[in-house]
């Protein structure tokens, strides 16, 4: 009898190591920052989804600091039973009015609020018309509904317009679309993407992970940044990225908000957000109401890295936003240029299938408020160095 059930697994990480796709962990000694500690080396940081700097801000430190002091560490429940606290309240009322929305409701990471939200609006016999790019939390959480999956070609609203006219066997119906793609840097086209949804009487939800904190007045999101309130139905976010923090959200009628309560399954089985992370979340809130100094920073970080990039001849695809793509086409290219920047002092990963298609490895840039003038300066130095090491510029 063969006794060895996990041999394959052994197979399958040898060959993911032989094509260069083998995650390799990098493990941080210190705050999220510009800068980090790793191996016991200074880093400078340009992976983290910390576009404002807030992962180690002394005033989301207090503000976790005290709700501990008050509340203590965990929720002890899930929402419905006794892990709602009037914490999580307070947060869900303060998203609601900073994203101009009727409600909110938060989840533990925008993954299960992905994994709540499409389930709970559709299911067999419904249609999910979704952009081919979507992610993987928004992929999950379709498969999860069994509702059919119709991909439409990215951002292409006549290829979605042509998939709902092609459509005809249905129940209810679902368009999802990421915001910000986060490979890629570029915008979906929701104002032309809400048109095509009213004028066919379908449901909108857009998951605005990399574009909370980030687009919009102030960082107020997607929605705000086209001037949509009150046509999207679902605005999923997350707090885990520009907040600083670790959390979900679904921002957009009061009623799904409500529908979400009874009926979003990690809402009703998996515990609530922890308090400092809530805690954190509110602080997060009250400074991005206060001053849009750290948004207008990360924009003109981001454009100064882009133009300096584009000037030494790199390709940064059709970013429209902090994420800086670096294309750089095969994995293993890709993972040796993530390392001699390492190597080099700077952090940057190195990004393969099946995050990315094959054949479109890339360095993935993130750009964030915390990078200084001289930061930039020394990351472009390093990038054309390498660049010219590898023969790629
Ligand atoms: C579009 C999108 N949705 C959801 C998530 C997951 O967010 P979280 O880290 O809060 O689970 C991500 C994270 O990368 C994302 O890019």
């Amino acid at each position: 009898m063969n006794t060895d059930t996990t041999a394959w697994i052994e197979d399958e990480i040898a060959e993911l190591k032989a094509s260069g796709l083998y995650n390799h962990i990098r493990v941080i000694e210190s705050p999220m920052d510009a800068w980090v500690t790793i191996n016991g080396r200074q880093l400078l940081n340009f992976c983290a989804n910390n576009y404002l700097g807030l992962a180690n801000d002394p005033r989301l430190r207090a503000a976790a600091q005290q709700a501990i002091d008050q509340y203590g560490i965990g929720p002890g429940a899930v929402r419905t039973i006794a892990g709602t606290m009037s914490l999580h309240i307070e947060l869900e009322e303060r998203l609601a009015e900073f994203k101009q929305a009727e409600a909110c409701i938060t989840f533990q990471s925008g993954f299960t609020a992905n994994l709540a939200t499409i389930p709970a609006l559709v299911g067999r016999g419904d249609v999910i018309f979704s952009d081919e790019l979507n992610h993987a939390s928004i992929i999950d959480g379709s498969r999860l509904s069994r509702a059919t999956i119709v991909r439409y070609a990215h951002g292409d609203v006549e290829d979605l317009q042509r998939k709902i006219e092609e459509t005809t066997d249905y129940r209810r119906r679902l368009i999802i679309t990421d915001g910000v793609f986060s490979m890629d840097g570029d915008i979906a086209p929701l104002d032309k993407i809400c048109e095509v949804a009213e004028a066919n009487g379908i449901m909108l939800m857009v998951d605005d992970a990399h574009g909370e904190g980030v687009l919009g007045k102030g960082g107020r999101g997607i929605v705000d940044h086209f001037g949509l309130h009150g046509r999207v139905d679902v605005e999923v976010g997350t707090m885990s990225k520009a907040f600083g923090a670790v959390g979900g959200m679904v921002a957009g009628k009061a009623i799904i908000v409500e529908w979400l309560q009874q009926r979003g399954r990690p809402f009703l089985f998996s515990s609530a957000m922890t308090v400092p992370d809530v805690a954190a979340c509110i602080e997060s809130v009250n400074i991005l109401e206060k001053s849009a100094d750290r948004v207008e920073k990360l924009w003109a970080n981001a454009d100064l890295f882009k133009k300096g990039m584009q000037e030494m001849g790199f390709d940064t695809g059709h970013t429209q936003t902090p994420i800086v793509p670096v294309m750089l086409g095969e994995a293993p290219l890709a993972q040796k240029f993530s390392q001699h920047l390492f190597d080099e002092g700077v952090f940057a990963m190195a990004i393969g299938y099946p995050t990315v298609p094959r054949g479109k490895a890339r360095i993935r840039v993130m750009n964030s408020a915390a990078h200084s003038p001289a930061d930039l300066e020394l990351a472009l130095t390093v990038f054309e160095r390498v660049g010219q090491e590898l023969g790629v510029i």
